[in-house]
């Protein structure tokens, strides 16, 4: 990849593969990790054919469920049972089914706005990870799963909103979105999502290509100043490569 760039670039055939890639690499994380591990979901479109896939028999029996803590990296501002609810959709799709429910941690949305919900989850993340101030030798996360936005967002981090300035903060209100859909948003800050041992982004469908195509070229934008002080993984199938299958 592109000059100095610490990204490692994965190319996979097709949304089925890109999901089994993922899949694969987030049982690997799990099984490095032999005591409590945590993994940070993701919403939007992208990661759901990964969630169907970990429900399915060889993944969900692989998964050692009592230690596996799960979290989601920005919440849209909406009821839990609201269809467009990210922590909502993973819920459904596979994690109400085999986790146990005290290891399920969704963004607290009956709040009186996304600034109080952003507190609350801020404190739900300093209590599990056992300080307040982030430790790089200790990543909160082993795993965080990304996607990112037709303008180059990422989480609900948007291009030149605040949010992307924060270094003290771990989670924040967002109470406007650039793009649909136009709900207050709750989105961890780059320093949260960033301590991981593994930062997961999923890039699939012609529809990525124009913005994967920026991203490549290191254009400043929220997803490219996400990085893992660990690892950061660009996972991409052909379509969004352009056609192209190095
Ligand atoms: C959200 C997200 C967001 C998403 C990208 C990509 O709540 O909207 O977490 O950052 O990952 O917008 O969305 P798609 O996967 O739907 O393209």
């Amino acid at each position: 990849m592109a000059g100095g760039d610490q990204r490692k670039l994965i190319t996979v055939a097709d949304p089925a593969a890109l999901a089994t890639a993922a899949a694969e690499r987030l049982l690997a994380r799990i099984e490095m990790n032999a005591g409590r591990a945590a993994i940070c979901l993701t919403g939007g479109s992208s990661p759901k054919q990964l969630y169907r896939l970990l429900a399915t028999d060889p993944y969900r029996g692989r998964i050692p469920w009592d230690r596996v803590h799960w979290f989601v990296g920005d919440e849209r501002f909406v009821p839990p049972s609201h269809p467009i609810n990210n922590m909502g959709m993973a819920r459904q799709i596979f994690l109400d089914r085999f986790a146990p429910a005290a290891n399920i941690h969704p963004i607290p949305t009956d709040t009186v706005d996304s600034q109080e919900s952003a507190r609350r989850y801020e404190s739900e993340l300093q209590s599990f990870y056992g300080a307040r101030e982030l430790d790089p030798e200790r990543p909160l996360f082993d795993v965080v799963l990304m996607g990112v936005g037709p303008d180059g967002h990422t989480a609900s981090l948007f291009p030149d909103d605040p949010a992307l300035e924060q270094t003290r903060r771990w989670v924040v209100g967002v109470p406007k979105a650039h793009v649909e859909p136009f709900v207050p948003r709750v989105t961890l800050t780059l320093p949260a999502l960033g301590s991981c041992r593994e930062m997961l982004f999923e890039i699939a469908g012609s529809e990525k290509h124009a913005i994967l195509t920026r991203l490549l070229a290191d254009e400043n934008l929220p997803a490219n100043r996400a990085r893992s002080t660990g690892e950061t993984v660009l996972l991409v199938d052909r379509a969004a490569l352009g056609g192209e299958f190095p």
